[in-house]
């Protein structure tokens, strides 16, 4: 888990010496800015030089847990709450006591539900759904989101009080454009992790493609200079790098250039379509061998298969649809196979049941009445 903000800028060092200042405290903390920028590291920095640091951290993304079943995720819920509730659960906010809790893209927490953040803020009272007992708990917050959460107030999507409460202590951290200074010791860093976890070697960039990096409009900031960092390595294992290479993969976002990264995308699509492909046919052939294999022994089927041999798409199908569309017949698919047991599906494909119901919600899937 990474928890330092790298950094050599004012606005880093400022940063740092507050999470410093806040961190040992018990008090709440918002952290605001753009995707990629390290609000996650921050998150993982105060956790890290408090007080709780050997208690536990539990990290919530709050955007994706569908609206329907945050609270019984936040809260924990009672048997018998709801039509599956087969047991007493708890919820993140009791697995977090004495500990942290970190609630990432709070922006996206349904109304209904900032209330009752509010609440357990205020006093650490919550109850479970279907619950009537009031529990308490000690739990430290850190949210962070990349929206603007007062233009979400005044919209009303986002609850004033619970705004308020949150904002005392906001860690904002600008954008990677607006502080160059950072770049460089991000890019050694990425580098420099990414060959040691790899067991590969980097053979270094000029100065001047170096400048260009530095001068980059970054608008993924930390994340898309990681992505580049980890591409460049793969790709030029062996050659020290010009500002030729360099330019290749970081097209200018100038107003002239703003229909080359859609050709960009076209590819990344095309080459995350060969992708599936390949997985799907590798599968497919797994499952295949493993079938024979099994009935040459004379044993059983096995009790689940992921894909079976009823799951046809067409080479022509497949390269007419998109990754999601892919995606969404083959979900479809082992759903309709499964009778809708979003928890074997999940199983089945090392996913958890919470990921499934958010494709469910994205793909839009319903069961189908017979
Ligand atoms: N100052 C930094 N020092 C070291 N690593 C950083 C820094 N900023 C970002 N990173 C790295 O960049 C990547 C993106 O950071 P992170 O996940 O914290 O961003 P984020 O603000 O939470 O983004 P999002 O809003 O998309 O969730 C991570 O791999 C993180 O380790
Ligand atoms: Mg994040």
């Amino acid at each position: 888990m990474e928890y330092k903000l790298l950094g050599e800028s004012i606005q880093i060092k400022e940063l740092n010496e507050t999470i410093k200042q806040v961190a040992p405290t018990d008090i709440s903390v918002l952290i605001s800015g753009e995707s990629g920028t390290g609000k996650e590291v921050a998150a993982n920095a105060i956790y890290f030089f408090s007080k709780r640091k050997d208690k536990p951290y539990i990290k919530v993304n709050c955007g994706a847990i569908p609206e329907g079943i945050i609270e019984s995720e936040l809260f924990g819920h009672q048997k018998g709450a709801f039509t599956g509730a087969i047991e007493t659960r708890p919820g993140y906010f009791e697995m977090a006591d004495k500990g942290t809790i970190f609630l990432d893209e709070i922006g996206e927490m349904p109304l209904a539900t900032q209330v009752k953040i509010l609440r357990v803020l205020e006093s650490g009272e919550f109850m479970k759904v279907g619950g009537n007992k009031l529990l308490k708990v000690d739990v430290r917050v850190i949210a962070a989101t990349n929206r603007d959460l007062q233009k979400e107030v005044l919209n009303k999507n986002f609850r004033e009080d619970l705004y308020f409460r949150l904002k005392s202590i906001n860690l904002n951290i600008p954008p990677l454009r607006e502080r160059k200074m950072d770049v460089k010791i991000l890019f050694n860093n990425f580098v420099e992790g990414f060959c040691k976890k790899n067991n590969v070697t980097f053979k270094g960039i000029d100065e001047e493609a170096m400048e260009y990096v530095i001068n980059y409009a970054w608008s993924g900031n930390a994340r898309e200079l990681r992505n580049f960092c980890e591409s460049i390595i793969v790709l030029y294992p062996d050659k020290k790098l010009n500002i030729e290479d360099v330019k290749k993969h970081l097209i200018s976002e100038s107003p002239e250039n703003r229909s080359l990264p859609v050709i960009q995308m076209k590819a990344r699509e095309q080459i995350e379509k060969d992708l599936i492909l390949r997985a799907l046919f590798e599968l497919k052939s797994d499952i295949l061998e493993l079938k024979n294999q099994i009935q040459e022994n004379g044993t059983k089927e096995p009790h689940f298969k992921v894909l079976g041999d009823d799951f046809f798409l067409s080479k022509e199908e497949i390269n007419s649809m998109s990754f999601d569309e892919i995606e969404k017949e083959i979900l479809l698919y082992l759903l309709n196979n499964n009778n809708w047991d979003v928890n074997k599906v999940a199983r089945s494909l090392g996913q958890t049941p919470r990921n499934i119901y958010l494709k469910i919600k994205k793909f839009n899937l319903s069961k189908k009445v017979s």
